[in-house]
Order: C-alpha cells, then structure tokens, then sequence
C-alpha cells in the first residue's frame, strides 16, 4: 500500500522562535495522538530555522523539508541554498516547483528540473508541485497544463529515481483562496496525473506514487479528499500555521 502523507508548507511565515513553538507543539499532538498507521507527517518551515527544529523533533515522528532549494550544487549564486546544505541541517524533502516559485520566480520547467536531479543525487525526496492557474481550468485545459510540467521536469528520470518522488498537485486558483477544490475535481486529475505516470514507468511504480493535493486543504475538507483513491494526502498551506488544526488534518484519514 503507498504512503499516504500530510505535509505542511509554512511558507515565508512566522520567526524562529514561534517556529519551534509551533513544530514543538506538533510533536506533543502527535505523541498524544499518533498519526494513523501508513500516515507520514512533514513539515517545511523556512530555511533559517531548520536547523533548530530539527532539535525538537522526533523523525520517526515528523520528517524535515524544505520550500525550495538551489538548482545549482554550489558556487557563486548569492542567496542561494544548495540541496547539500540543506541536507546537513536533516532535511529528508524538498518542495520544488511550488506555484509560487513559478509565478513569482519564474522558475521554467528546465530550472526545476536541475533541482530534482541534484535533490535526488542527494538521497532526498522531491515533493513536486504542478497545478493550473484559474484561466487554464476555465479552458478546460488543466490535463495538458500538468502533463507539460510533469513531462518537462520529471519524465527524464530513469524508474529507481523517479520512485524516489512525491507529487503534489496544488491548482493555483485554490491556493490560499479558500476555494477548494471538490473532491471529484482532485480525484479526476490525480487519476490523471497517475494514469501518464503508469504510462511512463509503469503500472508498479505509478501505483506507489504518492499523489498529495493542495489548495485551501484544512480539516473541515480534508477527510472527504482524502477519501478519494487517487488522492494520497495533502500539502497544507495556511492550515499548517496551526498545530492543533494541522494535527486534525493528519488525523483526517
Ligand atoms: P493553502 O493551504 O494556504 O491554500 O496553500 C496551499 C499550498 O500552497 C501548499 O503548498
């Protein structure tokens, strides 16, 4: 059975401080009440506190991510935050083309392609996010929008890396909108997104893809998303800024 996984992207929120607090009282929710079996929990707060979260918590418990990650492996890019420094702090994954990297970014289908490859020759796992933007699922064209992202920074990989892969789909028009999409409207695209991947490599490996959906995901929507058989879990945004709600959201399976 693949794994099913509630991550959180804290995204450019909160200070170290609140940071630990919040990944502190994570770890007490999760000890009171563990995640249900088959369930893995992860978090992505920004990089400046990684490595003091990675003190007070258990990752047996909460597996450490990171939002982003440079697509270079070192060098002269200032700002920049290389998969191997992130990898010294604990990080297991990283988020690699979120939509806003993208948009705001302009981060290309080739650029996030590099970050997967260096992510992955680093022994860690790539939660990879794809989605529409608003105009495109009015177009009724959010198939090809995710078949090109998917094709263009992931299908390179040979069968050993790409099982190494977590896929997001986050549609931008339900991102920190509160407009979320139904449940037959993930369903219908992450059969979709499974169905090009069994395409590429497979029915085994397509089968233990895990598929997390995102946008505007809290714990009022969650278990009836996740009810859904293609829909292996969520990647949270506002709703991972409280432990208390974020640790209902895990419980939601
Ligand atoms: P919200 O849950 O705030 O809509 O954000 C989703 C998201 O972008 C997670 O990466």
């Amino acid at each position: 059975m693949r794994k099913r996984i509630v991550a959180g992207n804290w995204k450019m929120n909160t200070d170290v401080a609140a940071g630990i607090k919040l990944a502190s009282d994570l770890m007490q929710f999760l000890r009171d009440q563990p995640a249900p079996e088959n369930v893995g929990v992860a978090i992505a707060p920004p990089f400046t506190h990684l490595t003091e979260i990675n003190k007070v918590i258990d990752p047996a418990k909460i597996c450490l991510a990171a939002q982003n990650c440079a697509s270079e492996a070192n060098g002269a890019y200032t700002g920049e935050v290389s998969v191997g420094m992130l990898k010294a702090t604990g990080v297991m994954a990283v988020i690699i083309g979120h939509s806003e990297r993208r948009a705001y970014f302009k981060e290309d289908h080739a650029t996030l392609a590099k970050k997967v490859d260096l992510a992955i020759k680093n022994e860690m796992r790539p939660i990879f996010c794809c989605g529409e933007v608003l105009e495109e699922r009015n177009a009724g064209i959010q198939n090809q929008v995710v078949e090109k992202q998917l094709k263009e920074s992931l299908f390179h990989l040979d069968n050993e890396d790409f099982s190494r892969v977590i896929i997001a789909y986050e549609p931008v028009w339900a991102i920190g909108t509160g407009v979320v999409a139904s449940p037959d409207q993930a369903q219908e695209i992450h059969k979709y997104i499974r169905s090009l991947v069994a395409a590429r490599y497979g029915a085994g490996i397509a089968g233990e893809l895990t598929i997390l959906y995102g946008g505007s995901c809290k714990s009022s929507n969650a278990a009836e998303i996740f009810s859904k058989p293609d829909v292996d879990g969520g990647l949270i945004g506002g709703a991972a800024l409280d432990a208390a709600e974020f640790h209902r959201i895990v419980l939601s399976f």
